[in-house]
């Protein structure tokens, strides 16, 4: 009998990538899965150390079980992702109940980690570590190569039963980042930016293709930067690779890509989204700021205007396609003038919805060691407060235009998923006040009494819809017409045709 295995997951779309690998190998050791962490004998934390709220949750829950382990000392707890790169063996001194850190970059250790930590007498155990280290992370150097050679191993390993359910699944097409923009831990976490081979993509997107996989997302932290040299004088762009993929995987009806740089977006991957019907007209490209001070002090690369010009371009292109973008407020020496340049940028760039962040300086970035964070937390927060409502009306404004249209929706399952899975979108806590608006909880309240259920779904611009129906409906893709529309989400009527595909 396996042991019982609880993992819970923090950030982004990345790490739960992350997560669905390791459950799938240690699952297929024989540990069982568990929803319920009282009643687990091993326990995983996949971590985020993009803001400092996301890790403040991770300590509380590691604190939570202090007790617990000095009752129980066979239980294994583990801290894998993003704040155990970070914070190192730090961590382990700080919560000595911890038994193994493991970093994003080293995830395929982390079976054998936990297995040596199971047979290991109590008395002869001691914290074990898998990290990349400084030196491996800054440089890209050939313990980095290795490391990569064994992480290819642990996406080709993967288990597609789980993604099967949901019809809907990622592939990862480029790990790390080193754009080291000044506020951000990804590049120190992560690592080095490398490209996985398009071979090992495609059979990836295929293998879940087979198993009844409808809907890809391909990810990167700057996707569109993606290039694999086969080093032998031929290269696959990131628009190719875009070719690639929607050719080798006809029944998969949505192709998207997150996360989008605004910069070296070619022409040439703005119409392979236009020119292959598969490939959904959305991009998430975050801006961050719209004063060009501020964007040189984050080290971004661009100007706002470069940055206007880009979403002329695409859509020039795509006049329909839908955009959504990040914001940080609050970065150091902010002035209410910078901030209005950001104000303004979302009124003129017209975002389906923007994740807007407080500042938080990070330990290791450039920007905690060069600016000192002296916007106040009240100034943050009335800025957070003031972007966030400004794009609510630009929100709106853009989904009472689909009212009376008929738009394709992908069902993800009853309604009641909406906050979490926009959560699981990106938006940890910062702006939480936006997730689940006043008219659609309404809505839901009025609606519950009826017999069919309140069901959920994406557009292919990534617009949330709801609407009732069965929850069979669950993982179809089908016509939905507008009815009415709020900030956050359309609400729909499934059309007739649909219906009565369902009766018969
Ligand atoms: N403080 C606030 N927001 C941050 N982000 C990244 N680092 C920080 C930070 N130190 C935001 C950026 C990024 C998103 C994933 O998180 O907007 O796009
Ligand atoms: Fe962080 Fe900038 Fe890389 Fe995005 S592009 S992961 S914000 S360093």
């Amino acid at each position: 009998m396996g042991k019982r295995l609880y993992l819970e997951t923090f950030g982004c779309q990345m790490n739960v990538l992350d997560s669905e690998l390791v459950m799938g190998q240690l699952c297929a050791q024989g540990y069982e899965p568990v929803g319920d962490r009282d009643q687990a004998e091993v326990i995983l934390y996949n971590t985020c150390s993009v803001r400092e709220h996301a890790e403040q949750k991770v300590w509380s829950r590691l604190g939570e079980l202090r007790e617990r382990k000095a009752r129980e000392p066979g239980l294994v707890i583990a801290v894998i992702g993003c704040m155990a790169e970070r914070e190192g063996l730090d961590l382990a001194r700080r919560y000595p109940h911890v038994d193994i850190l493991c970093g994003p970059g080293e995830l395929d250790k982390l079976a054998g980690m936990v297995h040596n930590a199971i047979v290991t007498r109590l008395e002869e155990r001691r914290p074990m570590a898998a990290l990349l280290g400084n030196s491996t992370r800054r440089s890209g150097t050939l313990a980095a190569a290795e490391s990569e050679d064994r992480l290819e191993l642990l996406d080709l390993s993967r288990a597609v039963s789980d993604s099967e359910s949901t019809r809907s699944a990622h592939v990862r097409i480029t790990r790390g980042c080193n754009k080291f923009c000044t506020y951000c831990v990804v590049p120190n976490t992560r690592g080095p930016e490398v490209h996985r081979k398009p071979g090992n993509i495609i059979d990836e997107v295929r293998k879940l293709a087979d198993a009844g996989v409808i809907e890809i997302t391909l990810l990167g932290q700057t996707i569109n930067h993606y290039l694999y040299d086969h080093g032998d004088g031929r290269k696959t762009t990131f628009a190719d690779l875009l070719y690639q993929v929607h050719e080798s995987a006809p029944s998969v009806s949505r192709l998207r890509f997150v996360t989008s740089f605004p910069r070296d977006f070619s022409d040439a991957a703005l119409d392979a989204m236009r020119d292959c019907p598969r490939i959904c007209r959305y991009l998430h490209v975050p801006a961050q700021h719209g004063s060009d001070r501020i964007l040189r002090m984050m080290n971004r690369g661009y100007t706002a205007g470069q940055y206007r010009q880009f979403i002329e371009r695409a859509r020039q292109r795509m006049p329909d396609v839908s955009i959504a973008s990040d914001f940080i407020v609050g970065f150091p020496s902010e002035t209410d003038e910078d901030f209005q340049a950001t104000m303004q940028l979302v009124r003129d760039c017209r975002f389906k919805n923007s994740f807007i962040f407080k500042y938080s300086p990070r330990p290791g970035t450039a920007a905690i060691e060069r600016f000192a964070d002296d916007v106040p937390e009240e100034t943050k927060r009335r800025r957070n407060n003031l972007l966030l409502a400004e794009q609510q009306r630009v929100s709106e404004e853009g989904n009472r235009q689909m009212v009376g249209r008929t738009v394709e929706v992908m069902v993800e399952g009853k309604s009641k998923l909406v906050s979490r899975q926009l959560a699981a979108a990106g938006n940890n806590g910062d702006s939480s006040g936006g997730l689940v608006e006043l008219g659609w909880k309404n809505r839901l309240v009025t609606r519950a009494s009826e017999a069919r259920t309140q069901l959920v779904g994406r557009t292919r611009g990534d617009q949330v819809v709801v609407y009732d129906g069965p929850e069979s409906w669950t993982g179809r893709i089908m016509n939905v017409l507008v009815v009415d529309a709020r900030n956050l989400t359309l609400f729909g009527e499934a059309a007739v045709a649909a219906v009565a595909d369902q009766i018969s």
